[in-house]
């Protein structure tokens, strides 16, 4: 496909999962996710496609349609999915950007494959864009396809979102190939972050290392001006908040407190097995209130859904050890014959089998080390309609500065940790209520359509 798309997403992955039928037949299937939700009906108003890598290595896909979107895949090899992916992109970029809670690779084989195969992204999208689009670029493993891509085509209009934090400057000067990094940002009109703290990091590290003149908002870059904000990220609000209300739903969600013995308090946690979520901090805390008796096996049950995730990543698979290691313990501590106290499952699951766990749950526990927003905090809130259920949330997550109607922690502190699950499991139906609706309120305004077209029109505008 040559230049014919006026509004292009770049991102490292397609918005499609292969999936293979009971007939042995593959297919291709939507990914879950409200970045795909609010973004699908831009594409098809604007005759808009989508570049991204589809997750197979060593292979190559002709571009593609599917459900009214228009799909272009970028190949990459075993070696690049090893060097860029799990490599500068997520043992380099990925710790370092999430405070260093684990040690950042630095490697200047990871950096060669990375500024290579964002040089691939850059010049496939300057062949499918039409003169003057607008070219969206998504998240970290993207951060050199603006300027690469400017230099390419001077004529489009280019816009980045980092869905991650953006370090302060002690953290971020570690990096070898800092200049870089920015000036690869610096090639578009609009770079957007998730909270204000990024764009400030962000502005202030382009002073230090570039020198560039700028106002709180607004870089001077060879007569151009790079306007940076902060976009929180959120949720679709209103097919979360519907999808929760179907019969099925909730009959499913009864099922589910059924087969955990229909405890008094049920916790949840939902990750990606990732080391920033503070998996561990939660179940720390968990074990020692059943520890203390404060609460009782049997009363209390734990569900952690630990999505696989970046298994080849040496840090990645640790972690999981870790964690299955400190289940096994409390488990082997406090449990009884059939009745874990902790119910850890390694697994994806459908939408309508999560929906009906946040349904299930009594206080959800988002305690994550750092994250740029944490989009599960905000689905919990908006599954839960009846204005039941508690949120338990670290300061440390994006969502913090929105959800503020959250108990809310630090996960470092664990005695602070055990206060608040245990606040938030007593809390009267009025005090849950009364925060619910306050979350809900501002979830429902702020959805991922707000997002979106806040970006899109800041970048136009
Ligand atoms: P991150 O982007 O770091 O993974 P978020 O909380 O922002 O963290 O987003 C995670 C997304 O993945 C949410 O939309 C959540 O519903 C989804 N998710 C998490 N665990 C599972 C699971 N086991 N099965 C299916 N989806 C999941
Ligand atoms: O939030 C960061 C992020 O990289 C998302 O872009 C992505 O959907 C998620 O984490 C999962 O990561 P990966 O694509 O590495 O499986």
């Amino acid at each position: 496909m040559h230049a014919t798309s006026s509004f292009l997403i770049v991102a490292n992955r397609l918005p499609v999962d292969r999936t293979i039928g009971p007939d042995g037949e593959a297919s291709w299937r939507r990914s879950p996710g409200g970045l795909v939700t609010a973004i699908a009906p831009v594409m098809q108003r604007r005759d808009g496609a989508w570049l991204g890598w589809h997750g197979a290595p060593d292979e190559e896909l002709k571009p593609f349609d599917h459900e009214g979107m228009h799909l272009i895949p970028i190949p990459l090899s075993s070696t690049e999915v090893e060097l860029y992916y799990e490599g500068f992109s997520n043992a380099t970029l990925w710790p370092l950007y999430h405070d260093v809670v684990a040690k950042p690779i630095y490697s200047r084989v990871l950096w060669d494959a990375y500024r290579a195969v964002n040089d691939r992204f850059a010049r496939a999208a300057a062949d499918a864009a039409a003169p003057g689009a607008v070219v969206w670029v998504q998240d970290y493993q993207l951060q050199l396809v603006p300027a690469m891509l400017r230099k390419l085509r001077p004529d489009l209009k280019i816009g980045f979102f980092l869905h991650i934090p953006f370090p302060p400057e002690e953290l971020f000067l570690q990096l070898p190939w800092r200049r870089e990094i920015l000036e690869g940002l610096l090639g578009a009109d609009l770079v957007g972050f998730q909270r204000p703290g990024g764009t400030s990091n962000f502005i202030r590290l382009v002073r230090r290392l570039l020198g560039q003149p700028n106002t709180r908002h607004e870089i001077h870059v060879d007569g151009r001006i790079v306007r940076t904000e902060a976009f929180p990220i959120s949720v679709d609000f209103a097919s979360m908040d519907q999808l929760v209300r179907k019969p099925s739903v909730i009959q499913r969600a009864r099922e589910i407190r059924a087969e955990l013995g229909d405890p008094v308090h049920v916790f949840l946690g939902v990750d990606r097995l990732d080391y920033t979520k503070g998996i561990g901090q939660r179940l720390k805390a968990f074990g020692e209130l059943l520890s203390e008796g404060s609460l009782a096996p049997g009363e209390a049950v734990f569900v952690q859904i630990a999505t696989p995730s970046r298994e080849r990543v040496e840090e990645y698979r640790l972690l999981r050890d870790e964690i299955e290691l400190q289940v096994g313990r409390i488990n082997g501590e406090h449990g009884s014959l059939g009745q874990p106290p902790i119910c850890y499952l390694h697994q994806s699951y459908s939408q309508e089998e999560l929906a009906a766990l946040y349904l299930a749950a009594d206080v959800m526990v988002v305690t994550p080390l750092r994250d740029g927003m944490n989009l599960v905090a905000k689905e919990y809130v908006a599954c839960r309609p009846d204005l039941r259920g508690a949120l338990v949330l670290s300061e440390f997550a994006g969502a913090a500065d929105e959800l503020r109607q959250a108990y809310m922690v630090n996960p470092y502190d664990v005695e602070g940790l055990k206060r608040a699950m245990l606040a938030a499991a007593r809390a009267t139906p009025d005090e849950l209520a009364r925060r619910m609706r306050s979350m809900r309120r501002r979830v429902a305004t702020y959805n991922v359509d707000r997002w979106a077209n806040d970006f899109l029109s800041a970048l136009e505008g």
